[in-house]
Protein backbone atom coordinates (compact mmCIF):
# COMPACT_ATOMS: atom_id res chain seq x y z
CA UNK A 1 0.00 0.00 0.00
CA UNK A 2 1.31 3.39 -0.72
CA UNK A 3 1.10 6.11 2.19
CA UNK A 4 1.48 10.21 2.34
CA UNK A 5 4.72 9.74 4.50
CA UNK A 6 4.19 12.13 8.13
CA UNK A 7 7.40 11.06 9.93
CA UNK A 8 10.26 9.19 9.43
CA UNK A 9 12.75 7.88 11.77
CA UNK A 10 16.49 7.95 10.85
CA UNK A 11 18.87 5.39 11.86
CA UNK A 12 22.53 3.57 11.62
CA UNK A 13 20.84 2.12 9.47
CA UNK A 14 21.01 4.80 6.85
CA UNK A 15 24.53 5.66 7.80
CA UNK A 16 25.57 1.78 6.85
CA UNK A 17 23.68 1.69 3.56
CA UNK A 18 25.41 4.86 2.24
CA UNK A 19 28.76 3.35 3.15
CA UNK A 20 27.77 -0.09 1.09
CA UNK A 21 27.87 -1.79 4.66
CA UNK A 22 24.67 -3.46 2.65
CA UNK A 23 26.29 -4.19 -0.40
CA UNK A 24 27.04 -1.91 -3.14
CA UNK A 25 25.65 -3.95 -5.84
CA UNK A 26 22.12 -2.45 -6.17
CA UNK A 27 21.13 0.81 -8.93
CA UNK A 28 22.00 4.04 -7.40
CA UNK A 29 20.66 6.21 -6.58
CA UNK A 30 18.81 3.89 -3.67
CA UNK A 31 15.80 5.26 -1.10
CA UNK A 32 16.84 5.66 2.25
CA UNK A 33 14.61 5.68 5.39
CA UNK A 34 13.55 1.92 6.93
CA UNK A 35 10.86 3.82 8.92
CA UNK A 36 8.08 5.45 8.26
CA UNK A 37 4.54 6.27 9.25
CA UNK A 38 1.52 8.11 7.11
CA UNK A 39 -1.50 8.09 5.77
CA UNK A 40 -2.90 5.04 3.36
CA UNK A 41 -3.52 6.76 -0.15
CA UNK A 42 -3.22 3.48 -1.93
CA UNK A 43 -4.46 -0.33 -1.44
CA UNK A 44 -2.82 -3.34 -3.15
CA UNK A 45 -4.49 -6.01 -4.67
CA UNK A 46 -5.70 -7.94 -1.59
CA UNK A 47 -5.25 -5.99 0.90
CA UNK A 48 -8.18 -6.02 3.78
CA UNK A 49 -6.42 -4.95 6.93
CA UNK A 50 -6.44 -1.64 6.08
CA UNK A 51 -8.23 1.10 4.69
CA UNK A 52 -7.66 4.66 2.57
CA UNK A 53 -7.24 7.62 5.13
CA UNK A 54 -5.79 5.06 8.21
CA UNK A 55 -3.04 6.43 9.91
CA UNK A 56 -0.61 3.57 10.02
CA UNK A 57 3.41 2.64 10.27
CA UNK A 58 5.71 0.24 9.36
CA UNK A 59 9.28 -0.16 7.34
CA UNK A 60 8.98 0.55 3.51
CA UNK A 61 9.19 -2.19 1.15
CA UNK A 62 12.49 -3.34 -0.44
CA UNK A 63 13.40 -0.81 -2.73
CA UNK A 64 11.59 1.80 -1.41
CA UNK A 65 12.40 4.80 1.59
CA UNK A 66 10.78 6.37 4.15
CA UNK A 67 12.12 9.76 3.58
CA UNK A 68 10.13 10.84 0.29
CA UNK A 69 6.85 11.93 0.40
CA UNK A 70 4.85 8.83 -0.37
CA UNK A 71 6.19 5.29 -0.18
CA UNK A 72 5.36 2.10 -0.21
CA UNK A 73 4.71 -0.30 2.76
CA UNK A 74 3.77 -4.26 2.73
CA UNK A 75 0.89 -4.84 4.42
CA UNK A 76 2.26 -7.54 6.52
CA UNK A 77 4.82 -5.33 7.97
CA UNK A 78 2.34 -2.69 9.00
CA UNK A 79 0.16 -1.72 12.01
CA UNK A 80 -2.22 0.50 12.58
CA UNK A 81 -1.57 3.75 14.36
CA UNK A 82 -3.10 3.46 17.76
CA UNK A 83 -5.19 7.13 18.82
CA UNK A 84 -3.05 9.27 20.87
CA UNK A 85 0.37 8.29 19.35
CA UNK A 86 1.86 10.68 17.23
CA UNK A 87 3.58 10.53 13.80
CA UNK A 88 6.93 11.20 14.86
CA UNK A 89 6.58 9.19 17.82
CA UNK A 90 5.43 6.08 15.40
CA UNK A 91 8.29 6.66 12.96
CA UNK A 92 10.57 5.45 15.36
CA UNK A 93 8.53 1.67 16.01
CA UNK A 94 9.49 -0.22 12.76
CA UNK A 95 13.05 -0.58 13.40
CA UNK A 96 14.21 0.99 16.86
CA UNK A 97 11.08 -0.05 18.40
CA UNK A 98 11.07 -3.28 16.68
CA UNK A 99 14.56 -4.14 17.21
CA UNK A 100 14.48 -3.49 21.28
CA UNK A 101 11.24 -5.67 21.22
CA UNK A 102 13.02 -8.30 19.97
CA UNK A 103 15.99 -8.06 22.28
CA UNK A 104 14.57 -7.97 25.00
CA UNK A 105 12.73 -10.86 24.17
CA UNK A 106 15.61 -12.52 23.25
CA UNK A 107 15.53 -15.30 26.51
CA UNK A 108 12.41 -15.86 27.89
CA UNK A 109 13.16 -14.29 31.24
CA UNK A 110 10.94 -14.52 34.74
CA UNK A 111 10.30 -10.58 36.20
CA UNK A 112 13.25 -9.69 38.55
CA UNK A 113 15.47 -11.34 36.38
CA UNK A 114 18.87 -9.29 35.50
CA UNK A 115 19.61 -7.27 31.88
CA UNK A 116 22.78 -5.39 31.58
CA UNK A 117 22.74 -3.29 28.21
CA UNK A 118 25.50 -1.97 26.54
CA UNK A 119 24.85 1.28 24.62
CA UNK A 120 22.00 1.96 26.72
CA UNK A 121 21.21 5.71 25.92
CA UNK A 122 21.07 5.79 22.36
CA UNK A 123 17.55 5.06 20.12
CA UNK A 124 17.51 1.68 20.59
CA UNK A 125 19.10 1.32 23.78
CA UNK A 126 16.48 3.63 25.67
CA UNK A 127 13.59 1.57 24.45
CA UNK A 128 15.46 -1.37 25.65
CA UNK A 129 15.53 -0.46 29.24
CA UNK A 130 11.61 0.69 29.19
CA UNK A 131 10.98 -2.61 27.90
CA UNK A 132 12.73 -4.18 30.40
CA UNK A 133 11.00 -2.19 33.05
CA UNK A 134 7.86 -2.78 31.72
CA UNK A 135 8.74 -6.44 31.89
CA UNK A 136 9.54 -6.15 35.46
CA UNK A 137 13.14 -6.60 34.74
CA UNK A 138 16.00 -5.11 36.98
CA UNK A 139 18.52 -3.39 34.23
CA UNK A 140 21.97 -1.98 34.33
CA UNK A 141 22.60 0.58 31.38
CA UNK A 142 26.35 1.59 30.39
CA UNK A 143 26.27 4.87 28.70
CA UNK A 144 28.52 7.66 28.86
CA UNK A 145 28.44 9.85 31.73
CA UNK A 146 26.09 12.74 30.73
CA UNK A 147 23.19 10.03 30.14
CA UNK A 148 23.11 9.09 33.75
CA UNK A 149 19.89 11.13 34.22
CA UNK A 150 18.55 9.62 31.45
CA UNK A 151 19.37 5.70 32.24
CA UNK A 152 18.11 6.33 35.52
CA UNK A 153 14.90 8.11 34.49
CA UNK A 154 14.15 4.30 33.41
CA UNK A 155 14.28 2.82 36.69
CA UNK A 156 17.27 1.29 35.16
CA UNK A 157 20.68 1.12 37.12
CA UNK A 158 23.54 3.26 35.27
CA UNK A 159 27.14 2.49 35.24
CA UNK A 160 29.21 4.82 33.11
CA UNK A 161 30.73 3.11 29.69
CA UNK A 162 34.86 3.04 29.44
CA UNK A 163 37.77 0.96 30.98
CA UNK A 164 36.12 0.95 34.01
CA UNK A 165 32.90 -0.55 32.91
CA UNK A 166 33.32 -3.98 33.43
CA UNK A 167 34.36 -3.74 37.15
CA UNK A 168 31.49 -1.44 37.74
CA UNK A 169 29.10 -3.71 36.41
CA UNK A 170 30.09 -6.66 37.92
CA UNK A 171 29.63 -4.54 41.32
CA UNK A 172 26.22 -4.17 40.53
CA UNK A 173 26.00 -7.93 39.39
CA UNK A 174 28.00 -10.09 41.32
CA UNK A 175 26.41 -13.40 39.39
CA UNK A 176 26.50 -11.40 35.81
CA UNK A 177 23.64 -10.64 33.79
CA UNK A 178 20.99 -12.96 33.22
CA UNK A 179 20.81 -11.14 29.65
CA UNK A 180 23.57 -9.07 28.17
CA UNK A 181 22.55 -6.71 25.37
CA UNK A 182 24.88 -5.37 22.64
CA UNK A 183 24.26 -1.71 20.64
CA UNK A 184 27.82 -0.92 20.51
CA UNK A 185 30.06 -3.97 19.76
CA UNK A 186 33.64 -4.47 18.70
CA UNK A 187 36.08 -3.72 22.22
CA UNK A 188 33.34 -2.56 24.42
CA UNK A 189 31.41 -5.70 23.70
CA UNK A 190 34.62 -8.00 24.48
CA UNK A 191 35.24 -6.07 27.94
CA UNK A 192 31.52 -6.41 28.87
CA UNK A 193 30.80 -10.30 27.83
CA UNK A 194 32.15 -11.68 30.92
CA UNK A 195 29.43 -10.31 32.85
CA UNK A 196 26.87 -12.60 30.23
CA UNK A 197 25.75 -15.16 33.03
CA UNK A 198 26.05 -17.64 30.36
CA UNK A 199 27.15 -17.17 26.51
CA UNK A 200 24.06 -17.44 25.07
CA UNK A 201 22.31 -15.05 27.09
CA UNK A 202 24.52 -12.64 24.81
CA UNK A 203 22.62 -10.89 22.16
CA UNK A 204 23.80 -8.12 19.62
CA UNK A 205 21.97 -5.89 17.68
CA UNK A 206 25.39 -3.60 16.28
CA UNK A 207 27.70 -6.30 16.21
CA UNK A 208 26.60 -10.31 15.52
CA UNK A 209 30.15 -11.01 14.31
CA UNK A 210 31.87 -10.54 17.88
CA UNK A 211 28.51 -12.04 20.01
CA UNK A 212 28.44 -15.08 17.49
CA UNK A 213 32.42 -15.43 18.32
CA UNK A 214 31.72 -14.49 22.29
CA UNK A 215 28.85 -17.69 21.79
CA UNK A 216 26.17 -15.24 21.23
CA UNK A 217 24.13 -14.31 18.32
CA UNK A 218 22.77 -11.65 16.83
CA UNK A 219 18.96 -10.24 16.97
CA UNK A 220 16.34 -12.80 16.28
CA UNK A 221 13.13 -11.47 14.49
CA UNK A 222 10.31 -12.21 16.21
CA UNK A 223 6.40 -11.85 14.32
CA UNK A 224 4.72 -9.83 17.15
CA UNK A 225 7.37 -7.61 17.98
CA UNK A 226 6.02 -4.56 15.92
CA UNK A 227 2.28 -5.34 17.24
CA UNK A 228 4.29 -5.39 20.56
CA UNK A 229 5.69 -2.25 20.91
CA UNK A 230 2.81 -0.33 19.18
CA UNK A 231 1.15 -1.66 22.56
CA UNK A 232 3.43 -1.22 25.00
CA UNK A 233 3.86 2.51 23.43
CA UNK A 234 -0.08 2.70 22.99
CA UNK A 235 -0.24 2.24 27.13
CA UNK A 236 1.93 4.69 27.77
CA UNK A 237 4.37 1.97 29.34
CA UNK A 238 7.19 2.98 26.53
CA UNK A 239 7.66 6.44 25.59
CA UNK A 240 10.28 7.00 22.55
CA UNK A 241 12.38 9.87 23.43
CA UNK A 242 12.80 12.24 20.35
CA UNK A 243 15.84 14.18 20.34
CA UNK A 244 15.21 16.75 17.17
CA UNK A 245 12.90 16.77 14.35
CA UNK A 246 13.90 17.89 10.70
CA UNK A 247 12.31 18.63 7.73
CA UNK A 248 12.65 16.61 4.39
CA UNK A 249 14.64 19.34 3.01
CA UNK A 250 17.45 18.86 5.35
CA UNK A 251 17.63 14.94 5.49
CA UNK A 252 21.36 15.08 5.10
CA UNK A 253 21.70 17.45 8.37
CA UNK A 254 19.23 14.91 10.30
CA UNK A 255 21.47 11.55 9.16
CA UNK A 256 24.75 13.47 9.75
CA UNK A 257 23.18 13.74 13.51
CA UNK A 258 22.76 9.61 13.66
CA UNK A 259 26.18 9.97 12.57
CA UNK A 260 27.94 11.54 14.68
CA UNK A 261 26.44 9.41 17.57
CA UNK A 262 26.31 10.10 21.07
CA UNK A 263 22.37 11.07 20.82
CA UNK A 264 19.81 10.10 23.65
CA UNK A 265 16.92 8.98 21.73
CA UNK A 266 15.93 9.46 18.04
CA UNK A 267 15.83 11.72 15.09
CA UNK A 268 13.05 12.13 13.24
CA UNK A 269 12.30 13.58 9.59
CA UNK A 270 9.07 15.29 8.82
CA UNK A 271 8.38 15.44 5.32
N1 LIG B 1 20.33 -5.73 13.60
C1 LIG B 1 19.32 -4.88 13.50
O1 LIG B 1 18.25 -5.22 13.00
C2 LIG B 1 19.49 -3.50 14.07
C3 LIG B 1 18.38 -2.67 14.23
C4 LIG B 1 18.56 -1.41 14.84
C5 LIG B 1 19.84 -1.00 15.20
N2 LIG B 1 20.89 -1.84 14.98
C6 LIG B 1 22.25 -1.43 15.38
O2 LIG B 1 22.27 -1.28 16.78
C7 LIG B 1 23.20 -0.25 17.12
C8 LIG B 1 22.52 0.80 18.01
O3 LIG B 1 21.51 1.47 17.25
P1 LIG B 1 20.90 2.84 17.81
O4 LIG B 1 19.86 3.26 16.85
O5 LIG B 1 20.58 2.71 19.24
O6 LIG B 1 22.19 3.79 17.65
P2 LIG B 1 22.55 5.13 18.47
O7 LIG B 1 21.32 5.86 18.81
O8 LIG B 1 23.60 5.80 17.69
O9 LIG B 1 23.15 4.57 19.83
C9 LIG B 1 24.38 3.92 19.88
C10 LIG B 1 24.96 4.08 21.27
O10 LIG B 1 26.27 3.49 21.27
C11 LIG B 1 27.00 4.12 22.29
N3 LIG B 1 28.43 4.04 22.02
C12 LIG B 1 29.08 4.41 20.90
N4 LIG B 1 30.39 4.15 21.02
C13 LIG B 1 30.57 3.59 22.24
C14 LIG B 1 31.69 3.08 22.96
N5 LIG B 1 32.92 3.08 22.42
N6 LIG B 1 31.50 2.58 24.20
C15 LIG B 1 30.27 2.55 24.76
N7 LIG B 1 29.17 3.02 24.13
C16 LIG B 1 29.32 3.54 22.88
C17 LIG B 1 26.51 5.55 22.34
O11 LIG B 1 26.35 5.82 23.70
P3 LIG B 1 26.95 7.10 24.45
O12 LIG B 1 26.41 8.32 23.77
O13 LIG B 1 26.44 6.91 25.82
O14 LIG B 1 28.44 6.98 24.33
C18 LIG B 1 25.15 5.51 21.67
O15 LIG B 1 24.12 5.87 22.55
C19 LIG B 1 23.74 0.31 15.80
O16 LIG B 1 24.94 -0.37 15.48
C20 LIG B 1 22.66 -0.09 14.81
O17 LIG B 1 23.13 -0.18 13.47
C21 LIG B 1 20.74 -3.06 14.44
Amino acid sequence: MTIAVRAAGVNPADVKRREGAFGTSGALPQAMGPEAAGVVTALGEGVTRFALGDAVLGGPARGRGAFAGHTVLRASDAALLPEGVPFEVAATLPVAGTTSFDLVHHLDLAPGASVLVLGAGGGVGHLVLQIAAARGLSAVGVASASKRTLIEGTGARFVPSGASAPAAARALLPTGADLLIDLVGGEPLRALAPLAASPDSLVSAADEAAASALGGSGRRRRDDALAGIVALVASGQVTPQIVDTYPLARATEAIARVEAGHLGGKIVILP
